[in-house]
Parts: structure tokens; sequence; C-alpha cells
């Protein structure tokens, strides 16, 4: 896996990285297209199925969901699939997308406000960004649920739903150590570079956490070689996960830092940095043979493909589905009354209050398992991976 390859480059480009650079979040190619087969809920993973019993207790109320962007695919997937499962229950859905442009979301918010929902979920583009459109929310008397992203600096949230963040890392950090045998490496080193997620984004420092908890050792001893240098969240955080901007840092770290010397392991975290790394790879001459470890986050349909075909070595599977159907029995908790089912009161400080969290349990998938996990789950056709 190691020194296998010695890249020759013309030309050794200036490192011109801003940590945290801004950037489109255009995705540049493998571009997202299909969404999940079925947005039924409580069927997709091994979590307890809760809530949406048919019906239509929610039959008179509207509900507004801002989420952030279309450029990746599971954003589209979780406002579509909270969509169909409000309306199943009667409820009249307005769902918008910010298109990763804080002022874009507000400004959505506002009209939802004025439309007079009666509840709003928000996934965040900026997290902390949101407290006066909060406030006017709560002025109005609309509750809101914070969606995948915690809602920060806010009194004005009631409940959250989201996966396990910092499991995230974990796993994803698990998945690495165990792939390399990391306990056992003696002597033995991999050069490793990190790709992480946006700083405005309150899940992406969790995540960073997670990983560490399990790499920092294999980091601080030595086995871990991370020839940029670049390791703090602060130094590899990438704004609105942005992977246009994860394909530049890639590319100019392989310029800058790997002319020589062969990259092991792209670790980041998210699919769209995951195809950013792809492209510079290939553009810097890797291929099949000397293909670094690529880890990512949320099984894109493309994501999901490139496992297959081992352009992309694991990503976690983040049931929208299931996470969809999380927040619609919060959303009936602060219309109906009704209790929804909270298994987190502590790890979710927002800086004003601990916010009551349901957290799903994220799941690796590889090579390996995705068949099982994404298709006979239902989460994918086969035709959607071919
Ligand atoms: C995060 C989320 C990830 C990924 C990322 C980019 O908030 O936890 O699963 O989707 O946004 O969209």
């Amino acid at each position: 896996m190691k020194k296998l390859f010695a890249l020759v480059l013309a030309l050794a480009m200036a490192l011109s990285l801003v940590a945290c650079g801004g950037g489109s979040s255009k995705p540049a190619e493998d571009k997202p297209a299909d969404t999940p087969a079925s947005s039924a809920a409580g069927e997709s993973s091994g979590e307890a199925a809760t809530p949406t019993e048919g019906g239509s207790n929610l039959a008179g109320k509207k509900v507004g969901l801002a989420m952030p962007t279309q450029s990746s695919e599971r954003w589209i997937n979780d406002g579509g699939n909270m969509k169909s499962q409000l309306e199943a229950l009667g409820a009249e859905v307005v769902l918008q997308y910010g298109d990763d442009d804080v002022q874009q979301q507000v400004s959505q918010i506002e009209a939802m406000i004025a439309q007079q929902v009666d509840a709003l979920v928000i996934a965040a583009i900026d997290s902390g960004s949101l407290t006066t459109v909060e406030q006017a929310a709560a002025d109005a008397g609309i509750p809101i649920i914070a969606y995948d992203r915690l809602l920060m600096d806010t009194p004005n949230v009631d409940y959250y739903a989201t996966f396990d963040n910092k499991g995230v890392g974990v796993v994803i950090g698990q998945y690495v150590k165990d792939a390399l045998d990391l306990e056992n490496a003696g002597d033995q080193t991999y050069t490793c570079e990190l790709f992480m997620g946006s700083p405005d984004d309150n899940n992406a420092l969790f995540l960073y956490n997670g990983i560490m908890e399990v790499l920092g050792e294999y980091f601080e001893n030595g086995t871990l070689v991370v020839k940029s240098g670049r390791t703090s969240f602060q130094d590899t955080c990438i704004l609105r996960w942005s992977q246009e901007t994860a394909q530049q840092t890639c590319e100019n770290y392989l310029a800058s830092f790997y002319a020589g010397e062969h990259l092991d392991i792209c670790l980041t975290a998210f699919d769209g940095f995951a195809y950013g790394c792809k492209a510079a790879l290939t553009g810097a001459g890797y291929t099949a043979e000397n293909w670094p470890i690529i880890t990512g986050q949320d099984c894109e349909v493309m994501a999901t493909k490139n496992i297959a075909e081992g352009w992309q070595t694991m990503s976690i599977y983040k049931d929208t589905r299931l996470l969809a159907e999380k927040c619609v029995t919060m959303v009936q908790a602060v219309l109906l009354g009704t209790e929804p089912e909270i298994n987190d009161e502590e790890q979710y400080n927002n800086g004003v209050k601990v916010v009551p969290t349901y957290m799903c349990t994220p799941v690796a998938v590889d090579v390996n398992n995705y068949k099982e996990m994404l298709i006979d789950s239902g989460y994918y056709t086969e035709d959607q991976l071919k």
C-alpha cells in the first residue's frame, strides 16, 4: 500500500490553500443524481421503528422544511422523505432548499413564517447564522426542530434529530485502523491527509473528534504521517463541504508534498470530498494499482458505485428515511403534544441550551456489505447502482 509509486509531477504548484477557504459547493464531477428507492419509514435499519402511524393527525397543519442545498444528493432525499412522510399524515408541506446561500435560507424561513407555518424543520447552512429568524419564528409561536445539523446559539429550538456525529468519526477511524491493522503496524508507516467538514456545521467538529479518538494515537506515534503537516480541525476543515475545494486541496497536497511519494490515505468526511480526491488522484496519475484508501460519508449513489468499483473504500450509511421518520415524530410532538423518542439529553449543547436529541446510528459500508446494507434494505435499487 505504501510507497508503491513515485509520483513525478512536472510542476510543483505553490501551496495556495486557505484553510477552510471558500468556493462553490457545486460538485465538479461525479454529480449526485438519484434518490433513494423508497421513502417508506421504519424498516430501514435495525433501529426501533416509531411514529408515523398512518392516519391524518397532522391534517390542517402546515410544516416548513428549510434544507441547505441540492448540490448533494442526500439533502434531496432528506427533504423528499420528510415531505412524503408529513403529507401521509395529512400535513401541508413547504419545502425549500437554500443553495448553500445563508441569506437565501434566511429569506426562505422568513417567507415560511409569513405563510404561517405551524412548525419549522431546519437543516442549516450556517448553524449559527439563523438566530434572528429563529427568534422571529418563536415570536410567532412557531416551534423549531433542528434536522441533522444542530442550530447553534439559540434558545428557539425544541428538538434535534440527527445521526451520532461523533460516532460517524469513530466508525471512519475504526475502519481505517482495522483496514491497515494499525495496532500491529510496527515500523510500518502510512501517509495520510485529512479533509474535514465545514466549520460552520457543528457536525464537522464532532466527526473530527471521533476520528481523532481512534486515530489520534497513530498520528502522534508516527504510524500515520501527514506530509502537509495539517492535522488540526482548523487546518483541514472545508467551508460549506465544497467538493471543489476538496479537489483543489488534494491537488495542491499531491503536487507540493507527494511529488516523489505515495499518498496512502485520503481521510475524508464526506462523499463529495471523496469525489474531489478521486479526481485529483486520477489527475496526478494514480491508478487502480496504487489507489489509496478513501473514506467518505453519506453513501450517495455515486459513492456507492465508486465503492463497488474500488474508487472509494468506504462510506457511512445514514438512512435518510429513518432520520426523516424521527424528525416527523418531533413535529408531531410539538404540534400534538405527543412524546417523541429521545435518546440523548447531554451531548448537544448549542451554546444556550442542551437540545433533546434523537441520534440514529451510523454504519460503515464498503465493497463487502454495500449490497446487504443498501440494496437489501431497499435504500437503493440495483438499477440505481448500475
Ligand atoms: C453534514 C452531514 C453529512 C454531510 C454533510 C454535507 O451536516 O452530517 O452527512 O451530508 O453535511 O452535506
